[in-house]
């Protein structure tokens, strides 16, 4: 599997009960390197932008209010085969259905509120990568 790089958000649920350590401490025991990361607070359209792919379903306007919420944490996760590890790692989108030891079984509070985001392929984290970082922000 080749080294591949991800994006990731560490949401406002988790910035606000101050777990990003918790949070960053699974993603590198999982194997994955912080390659580059920020704390911004989102603005409307940024995350109109980001979840665009979203704008038809029922909970668009919630997902954009809670991501503007508070302070979000946007990082690079590179790895081998980032992208699927980042995501075994996340669990499933919905709590209650993640597996045991995964981020959002330990720390998320709702299918909404569950404290991180990552790519689903590499298409999309190329376009996320390049929505918050510029190529010399991404130190690897
Ligand atoms: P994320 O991986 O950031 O991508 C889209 C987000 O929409 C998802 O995580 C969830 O936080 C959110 N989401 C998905 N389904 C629902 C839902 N039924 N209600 C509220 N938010 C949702």
């Amino acid at each position: 599997m080749a080294i591949q790089r991800t994006f990731s958000i560490l949401k406002p649920d988790a910035t606000e009960r101050n777990i990003t350590g918790a949070i960053n401490a699974l993603i590198e025991k999982a194997g994955l390197r912080i390659v580059a990361q920020k704390r911004i607070h989102m603005t409307r359209g940024q995350a109109e932008t980001f979840y665009a792919v979203h704008k038809e379903r029922p909970f668009f306007g919630e997902l954009v209010d809670f991501m503007t919420s508070g302070p979000v944490v946007v990082q690079v996760l590179e790895g081998e085969g980032a992208i699927a590890k980042y995501r075994d790692v996340m669990g499933a989108t919905d709590p209650s259905k993640a597996a045991d030891g995964t981020i959002r079984k330990l720390h998320a509070k709702s299918i909404g509120e569950n404290s991180v985001h990552g790519s689903d392929a590499p298409e999309t984290a190329a376009i996320e990568i390049a929505q918050f970082f510029a190529g010399n922000e991404i130190v690897g």
